[in-house]
């Protein structure tokens, strides 16, 4: 196997190279983590304390600086294994009334922490619904996340782990471990409440409700079939249900989005995927260097005449730029669409950089290749992360305000543990299909470069193989999209690129023989045979309602609504005032809120519907595995001894170490503009 490793210990000293796993592993966690709320990811730093003060002196407890952790097995199924695993997560208590549900809220993949300052704004979706119903409201972390993992020399130092380490360390990472971490939360689950009697919480005598979105949207209905009952309610929002490795179709939603307003840049961004593919094939390395040396590296092209600029290895770095140059206009499409998003900005800048209009038939029909190059990479230059532009900002910031991010073990980890269960079981590689003329990917984002970077990253081993993420166990347990939930609310994002893989998806290969229907059947009522409780949010994207505000006093409340009663029709009633920092309001948003609150109305107070919970033996309401405050989890003293005694072998490590974590250009001089940068290219314009 060839290794960039090697290419990395000879242009290191020379220059900053960005490796290949790192901007894959950054494309990955672009386009499938960061559900937080538009407002906290913009506004890290503001507190929305917006029902702190009415609240009940209980809420004295800030639900946000008070994280608690539970100790489960760290192998559910070996009970021989002893090993535990302390998995973190946060009660918003302040709207709990005895004969409340338990509201569980699963994050999935990353850490809670951002998320909790969401725990004290009654416009967050999961804080409305406890309000509503009385609920006790969990923010749960799921396992190596966060600081949900073992502290290991391992964990906190990722960047320096062997692949053996990083295989060995997340071993346990399964789908299926971490769905049965829940199980033994839920069952084992006591929380004190200083103003009422000791109340009994675990499932079998209070309604626990899941709701989750994304890979969290598919746990729940993952439980919801694998112990049913366990959950009386679940959502599961956006939820990519069917697994396949191969994940083409995830381009096509964008290309249905481009096609309606922005017919010259969806001829552009195929054009440019086709000149990428053909350079890349051809190994014509003339405009591709020009475009690195523009983008990302300075003096790159000088830089390689010290090398031989056709050498494979040189090669495959290239392709790390290009990669990133690639995925770069579709990097938040899923959140905010074309408009709203980086999307339309890349378009805007890429169709008007030789005239304020543009060209309806766009850059690279009308101009030379050289100027429609220039014009694409312009637009990747203010847009990517990695670009000098963006080191620079980067680096303004980081003077500014000196962050000291220790939210997670390793800032690195919850990168590396979506990795691991992309590489191992989860798939979805959102690559090319080149036979199709609508493409936006050049040829080299496919499916055999995704394996090669995951066993670049952490070798072969039982669970990463060189045939790829092993999707089928989970897929045939639980049914894919043709799975059958009663007590399920499926919603779906109209442009959500994930929703081809949920049980609305109009791929070809998708179900036909099925129902979606906004009817909530009445207490105690079953659906018909292929029939489910679904909603597509018109103008929607990925997890819609969860990231649009609850309107105050929407229709919904408890008391107005008559559990058996079906939803007759559906409509917003009002315009949002406010607007998100990015994006446009998702107005429909509202509408699956509302048929969530109805649903959760019409099932909580049910008691006829089957409940058959197999273990339902009073439990303890003193259980050992939660702690009020379980400090954050210790090393094993031989562990310990081990990261201190890591200065002298830390050269050592570092020669097995994947090459990591170098972001191209934050270690470049950030005094010359973009503009100076552009002008190897720009002599061309
Ligand atoms: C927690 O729940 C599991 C069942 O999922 C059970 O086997 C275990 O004994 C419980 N632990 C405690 C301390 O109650
Ligand atoms: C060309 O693209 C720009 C930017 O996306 C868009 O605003 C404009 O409407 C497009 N023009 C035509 C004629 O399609
Ligand atoms: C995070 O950093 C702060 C300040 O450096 C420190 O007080 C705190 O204990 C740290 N938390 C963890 C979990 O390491
Ligand atoms: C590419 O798209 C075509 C449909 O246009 C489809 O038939 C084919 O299976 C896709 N290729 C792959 C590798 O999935
Ligand atoms: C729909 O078709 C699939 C595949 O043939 C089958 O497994 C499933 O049970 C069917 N569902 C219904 C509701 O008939």
């Amino acid at each position: 196997m060839r290794s960039i490793s090697v290419v990395f210990a000879i242009l290191a000293a020379n220059m900053w190279v960005v490796s290949a796993t790192v901007q894959w592993k950054d494309s990955i966690s672009r386009f499938s983590t960061d559900l937080l709320r538009k407002k906290y990811r913009n506004q890290q730093t503001q507190k929305f304390s917006t029902i702190m003060n009415r609240l009940k002196p209980a809420l004295s407890k800030d639900p946000t600086d008070n994280p608690l952790f539970v100790e489960l097995p760290m192998d559910h199924f070996s009970p021989d294994n002893k090993d535990t695993i302390s998995c973190r997560y946060f009660v918003q208590e302040a709207y709990y009334k005895p004969g409340g549900p338990v509201i569980f809220h699963d994050i999935g993949e990353a850490s809670i922490g951002p998320y909790a300052k969401g725990l004290v704004d009654e416009e967050e979706f999961s804080v409305a619904m406890a309000k509503k119903f009385n609920g006790l409201l969990i923010l749960f972390e799921h396992r190596f996340y966060g600081q949900s993992a073992p502290s290991t020399a391992t964990s906190r130092d990722l960047g320096k782990a062997s692949k053996r380490q990083l295989s060995e360390f997340f071993k346990y990472h399964t789908i299926e471990q971490a769905l049965e971490d829940v199980v033994y939360f839920a069952k084992n689950f006591s929380y004190d409440l200083e103003e009422y009697p000791k109340q009994t919480l675990t499932p079998d005598k209070t309604p626990w409700v899941w709701i989750g979105v994304s890979y969290s949207g598919a746990r729940g209905a993952w439980m919801a079939k694998r112990n049913p009952g366990l959950f009386k309610a679940t959502l599961a929002s956006s939820a990519p249900v069917q697994l396949q490795v191969n994940f083409w179709e995830y381009f096509t939603a964008i290309e249905d989005a481009l096609a309606i307003s922005n017919k010259n840049c969806s001829a552009d961004l195929s054009a440019a995927a086709r000149w990428l593919s053909d350079a890349w094939e051809n190994r014509d390395s003339s405009l591709v260097d020009q475009l690195i040396d523009a983008v990302y590296q300075e003096d790159w092209e000088e830089q390689l005449e010290q090398y031989d600029p056709d050498s494979e290895e040189i090669w495959d770095i290239r392709k790390d730029y290009l990669q990133d140059a690639a995925w770069t206009p579709f990097s938040d499409f899923q959140y905010y669409g074309v408009n709203g998003g980086t999307l339309g900005q890349f378009c805007d800048i890429m169709e008007t950089t030789y005239s304020e209009k543009g060209d309806p038939a766009g850059v690279f029909a009308t101009k030379s290749l050289a100027r429609a190059v220039t014009a694409y990479a312009k637009a990747v230059a203010a847009i990517s992360p990695y670009s000098y532009t963006s080191s620079r900002q980067r680096s303004q910031r980081k003077t500014k305000r000196q962050t000291t991010n220790n939210e997670s073990i390793d800032d690195k980890l919850d990168d590396y543990s979506w990795l691991w269960q992309v590489c191992t079981e989860f798939g979805a590689f959102q690559v090319a299909n080149t036979s199709r003329p609508e493409n936006l990917l050049p040829s080299f984002i496919n499916v055999q470069n995704s394996i090669d970077s995951c066993i670049g990253t952490f070798g072969e081993s039982e669970q990463v193989s060189k045939a790829g993420p092993n999707v089928d166990p989970i897929n045939e347990k639980y049914q894919g999209w043709y799975v059958q939930l009663s007590n399920t609310l499926w919603t779906n994002g109209q442009f959500d690129p994930w929703k081809a893989l949920s049980v609305d998806s109009e791929e070809e290969d998708a179900p036909t023989n099925d129902t979606a229907t906004t009817n909530i059947p009445q207490c105690g009522k079953t659906f018909p045979k292929g029939t489910q409780l679904r909603y597509v949010i018109k103008d929607g994207y990925h997890g819609s309602e969860f990231s649009e505000d609850v309107v105050k006093d929407s229709p919904g409340d408890v008391e107005g609504i008559d559990p058996t009663n079906t939803i007759r029709s559906l409509t917003a009633t009002r315009t949002r005032t406010k607007t998100a920092l990015t994006g446009t309001p998702v107005v429909d948003a509202i509408n699956a809120q509302n048929l969530w609150f109805s649903a959760m109305s019409s099932w909580l107070p049910c008691t006829t519907l089957q409940f058959n919970l197999a273990d339902s033996t009073p439990q303890t309401t003193t259980s050992a595995p939660f702690t009020s405050r379980t400090p954050y989890q210790t090393d094993s003293p031989d562990e310990a001894a081990q990261t201190s005694g890591s200065s002298s072998n830390s050269g050592d490590k570092q020669n097995t170490a994947t090459p990591s974590l170098v972001i191209p250009s934050l270690m470049i001089p950030f005094f010359v503009s973009i503009l100076a940068f552009l002008a190897g290219i720009r002599v061309l314009v």
